[in-house]
């Protein structure tokens, strides 16, 4: 039977400081406590993974050795069909870009930042790029892990919320690319609508009502 996750702390792997609000928010009204990576200091793992489940698994697996408490990571990113798929897993890295030194800067010193507006000019030429007929379709992936300390028990849950690339983006609340992404069935992007009513139908709640279900609901009796 799946080990259940109890009232108590629960370290939050990530040091997105759009993604930890969201996550402490879903796991507040069960009981659990969330205290950050960045709130216990704990070094940011390489993402080495080459899917969103590995990478989820890797980052909660550090933190709950590192902390000794269980711990949940979330990997996401938006898969662009035009692009097949991309930037998928490299969705972070591709707001990455690097600053402008002062001509005094040491050699070999360099500064990078993300920046999403960035990022979503950079999809939004590559999907231009295929020719005026290309789909504007795409969807967020969130995987959700849950590691315990002990014994390297992992589960890992994975949630999609499929919508419509626009441009130009519009909204400025949400982080990454909410902005450019409008839901099926809804007229306003994950950057322009209500906060809860994101969170009620993101790709992170539908992954975290399976991880709810799984690991905290009390089961039916049969
Ligand atoms: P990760 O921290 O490596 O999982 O990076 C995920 C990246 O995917 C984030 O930095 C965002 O760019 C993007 N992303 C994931 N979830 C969302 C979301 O809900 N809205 C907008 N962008 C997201």
């Amino acid at each position: 039977m799946m080990r259940r996750l109890g009232p108590g702390k629960l370290v939050i792997a990530s040091h997105n400081r759009g993604k930890i609000p969201e996550i402490a928010e879903l796991l507040g009204p069960h009981g659990i406590e969330a205290v950050s990576a960045i709130d216990l200091d704990l070094p940011e793992p390489e993402e080495i993974g080459t899917t969103f489940v590995d990478n989820a698994m890797l980052k909660a697996r550090a933190a709950a050795d590192l902390s000794g408490l269980p711990a949940i990571a979330d990997d996401s990113g938006i898969c662009v069909d035009a692009l097949s798929g991309r930037p998928g897993i490299y969705s972070a890295r591709w707001a990455e870009r690097t600053i402008d030194l002062p001509p005094d800067a040491a050699p070999g010193e360099a500064k990078v930042e993300r920046d999403f507006r960035f990022a979503m000019q950079r999809v939004h030429d590559e999907v231009l790029a295929q020719g005026p007929e290309a789909s504007r379709d795409a969807h967020f992936i969130c995987a959700l892990a849950v590691c315990w300390p002990e014994d390297g028990q992992c589960e890992v849950f994975e949630g999609r919320v499929d919508g419509l690339l626009v441009w130009p983006p519009r909204g400025d609340r949400g982080f990454g690319y909410d902005p450019m992404f409008q839901p099926i069935g809804y007229d306003q992007t994950f950057g322009e609508m209500e906060p809860g009513a994101k969170h009620a139908m993101s790709h992170r709640a539908d992954a975290f009502r399976k991880l709810v279900a799984a690991l905290i609901d009390t089961p039916s009796l049969p």
